[in-house]
């Protein structure tokens, strides 16, 4: 397997416009879609499988399993929905591929389109990517006029289908699958209620599909390649490529397409990837997948690859792709506390263990970082640490403790001098 295959990322930069059809095409842009149009539909959910996709939008769903429930879901009117918020910190990936490839990406929602018959197809992009939403609607419009949206697809009788394009307003949270299609249908962006699964209850109440802006990206791929093809770009358990983001102290920060089950040292300290530490200290640990993800020790990646199957094993998490890595000046109670406040802004209010739980998180995080922690506050932050996991209705208050779990596991010296020994009283939780 030849190493850091471009891929995804194989016509970055070498068209003039990105948003011209013919310059896509004369470097393989809609050989998927044609493969696909010339195939028994079946046989695509089967390349789709064999393939072994895992959405790229943070839950790593297997992407093969959620087309098929969705083909086969009830109800003549589906809708195709890209997630485009990309509102996880330390994420910048759809970005790149929206402002350097759009077509790859509407390419990806037509073969969605042409599958499961739907005639319209939306992506909700981040309101601050200002520039990336007239690049993609330039595409768009270039992709109508080559008869590659709108009527008669291809020249495929009845083949028509069209994509709307939706800007997000600066609400993390509008991320989350179901609060996004609220957001599309002009209601308040908040998590729904689940089940019904979104394949069956979807927008506007009929089956609908969605996925990351990178998922849809590689969907052209694996029909260009083969599902064998694509999963022989990765491991037998994580097929393909990935595109991570590297930020933090590290020489080398940027966006890089690596082929899943690159071993982690090389992606952190090697000249091709981030090339080691930018500041000459020794590095401390890395923030995986955003700020829902685990935090890891630089031993702990000694012998892991970049692949879900390796990371899962050494309890971290690929998530959104992001990897923010930092050096031995940084104290992990401070890093946490910036993490709660994150939380703390985004939480939707909705429900009161993530409302209240992740302000009670953050005043807990300020206290030991001033070393005014008292006896028994250790045990009240794991215990609201739990609660919040548990009690909260979507993903953003159920992996508010990730990264504070495993701080606390691996960087137990950090939290000593958070407690006040002498102190007395114990914190009285109030919620
Ligand atoms: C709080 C929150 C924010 C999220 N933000 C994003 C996002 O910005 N982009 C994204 O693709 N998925 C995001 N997700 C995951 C989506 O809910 C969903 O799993 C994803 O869009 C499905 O696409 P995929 O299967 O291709 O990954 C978020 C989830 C949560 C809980
Ligand atoms: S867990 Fe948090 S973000 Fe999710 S619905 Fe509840 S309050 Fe909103």
């Amino acid at each position: 397997m030849e190493r850091n295959q471009a891929v995804l990322t194989a016509r970055f930069g070498k068209m003039d416009d990105c948003t011209d059809v013919l310059e896509y095409r004369a470097l393989g842009g809609y050989r998927g879609l044609e493969k696909a149009a010339a195939m028994d539909k079946e046989k695509i959910l089967d390349e789709l499988d064999t393939a072994n996709l895992r959405g790229r939008g943070g839950a790593a769903y297997p992407l093969g399993k959620k087309w098929r429930h969705l083909y086969f879901a009830k109800g003549d009117t589906k809708y195709v929905v890209c997630n485009g918020d990309e509102g996880e910190p330390g994420t910048f990936k759809d970005k790149a591929l929206l402002e350097f490839d759009p077509l790859s990406v509407i390419e990806g929602m037509t073969i969605a389109g042409y599958l499961f018959k739907a005639k319209k197809g939306y992506i909700y992009i981040r309101g601050e990517y200002r520039n990336v939403h007239q690049i993609f609607q330039q595409a768009l419009e270039n992709a109508r006029e080559n008869n590659m949206l709108g009527e008669n697809i291809l020249g495929i009788d009845g083949f028509n289908y069209d994509i709307e394009v939706v800007s997000g307003a600066g609400a993390y949270i509008c991320g989350e699958n179901s609060a996004l299609l609220n957001s599309i249908e002009g209601k308040t962006g908040r998590p729904r209620v689940k089940p019904p699964h979104l394949a069956d209850v979807g927008l506007y109440g009929k089956p609908t599909l969605v996925n990351n802006v990178e998922s849809f990206a590689s969907v052209p791929v694996i029909l260009s390649l083969g599902g064998q093809g694509f999963l022989d770009l990765g491991t037998p358990q994580s097929g393909g490529t990935k595109l991570i983001c590297l930020s933090g102290h590290v020489k080398n920060r940027g966006m890089y397409e690596i082929n899943l089950g690159t071993p982690l040292t090389d992606i952190i300290y090697s000249e091709e990837f981030g090339g080691g530490s930018s500041t000459g200290r020794p590095l401390k640990f890395i923030h995986f997948g955003g700020q829902s993800g685990p935090l890891g020790t630089m031993g702990q990646i000694q012998d892991c690859n970049y692949s879900y199957e390796s990371m899962w094993e050494h309890e971290l998490s690929i998530g959104s792709g992001a990897l923010v890595v930092m050096d031995n000046s940084v104290n992990v109670v401070d890093y946490l506390a910036n993490v709660a406040a994150f939380f703390v802004h985004e939480s939707c209010g909705k429900c009161t263990p993530c409302r209240l739980g992740t302000q009670r998180i953050l005043e807990l995080l300020q206290k030991f970082q001033k070393g005014e922690g008292k006896p028994g506050d250790m045990e009240v932050f794991e215990s609201m640490l739990t609660h919040v996991t548990q009690m909260s209705a979507c993903g953003l208050g159920q992996s508010v403790a990730n990264s504070m779990v495993s701080a606390m596991k691996l960087f137990p010296d950090d939290f000593k001098h958070a407690i006040n020994w002498e102190a007395k009283e114990v914190q009285e939780v109030i919620w």
